[in-house]
């Protein structure tokens, strides 16, 4: 029901100038819950954050807690409460660590840093570890540890994490998944799970939709794609 979602996009079109990519996707999300992205590669499932978030232009609406954010900068929508982390993690590989999370807090929230701070070196204790080392020197897992870090600093409402576990070893995917049920559960953040690795999706996510061609051709949920060769087949192509 609409006024139970945190976040709601309705009729989102976006593309990169005459070319359209994302084509009407609608969707609502529920507080401290997961909705996994799934479909092949270039079906626009990174276009879709990037224009959620503001980083492209786009028709359509993005509301966050009843609040429209769709003529907002991306800043702006960070400091509403939206949290980005995207593909390949883009982390500052000469900033430290700490210095990583610590512009990413936006303006409105330096006053809450510190314990901010402390709270996700509790979660991430390797991030504490290794809060005086340059990012660049971070293992890939870590890197990406580093990057949900920093979304979370910002106290965000909802992440859009764009194929986490891509490029890294099991055991930290898994730790990845634990810390997103656990952020849900304890927090009532709520996640747009970006994925391709479909037994992590499956683990993390309450609900997926399978795009194609930059629209939303099923909700359901992710053990009905678990159970079902010939979808994987046709829209993951696995
Ligand atoms: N900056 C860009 N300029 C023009 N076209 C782009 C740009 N970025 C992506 N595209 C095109 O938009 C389409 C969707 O790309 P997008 O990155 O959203 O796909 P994706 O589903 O995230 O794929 P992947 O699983 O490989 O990450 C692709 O055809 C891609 O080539
Ligand atoms: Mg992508």
């Amino acid at each position: 029901m609409a006024a139970q979602s945190v976040l709601s996009v309705e009729g989102l079109h976006a593309g990169y100038g005459k070319t359209q990519i994302v084509d009407d996707v609608s969707f609502e999300l529920s507080a401290g819950s997961v909705l996994g992205v799934l479909g092949r590669n270039g079906v626009g499932k990174t276009t879709t954050l990037k224009a959620m978030m503001g980083h492209l232009p786009h028709t359509g609406s993005v509301r966050l807690d009843g609040v429209d954010l769709s003529r907002l900068k991306a800043h702006e929508r960070a400091a509403a409460g939206l949290a980005y982390v995207p593909q390949g993690r883009r982390i500052f590989a000469s900033l430290s660590v700490e210095d990583n999370m610590r512009i990413a807090v936006p303006r409105a929230r330096r006053s809450a840093w510190q314990s901010e701070l402390e709270q996700m070196y509790d979660q991430f204790p390797i991030l504490a570890e290794k809060r005086r080392q340059a990012g660049g020197q971070l293992s890939g897992g870590q890197q990406q540890i580093l990057a949900l870090g920093r979304a979370l600093v910002a106290r965000p409402k909802v992440i859009l994490l764009d194929e986490p576990s891509e490029g890294i070893q099991p055991s930290i995917v898994e730790q990845i998944g634990q810390a997103v049920g656990t952020l849900c559960a304890d927090r009532k953040i709520a996640f747009v799970l970006v994925e391709q690795n479909l037994g992590f999706a499956t683990s993390v996510c309450d609900t997926v939709v399978l795009v194609d061609k930059g629209s939303i051709v099923m909700q359901t949920q992710p053990r009905i794609i678990a159970e079902d060769r010939e979808l994987q087949l046709q829209y993951l192509g696995v």
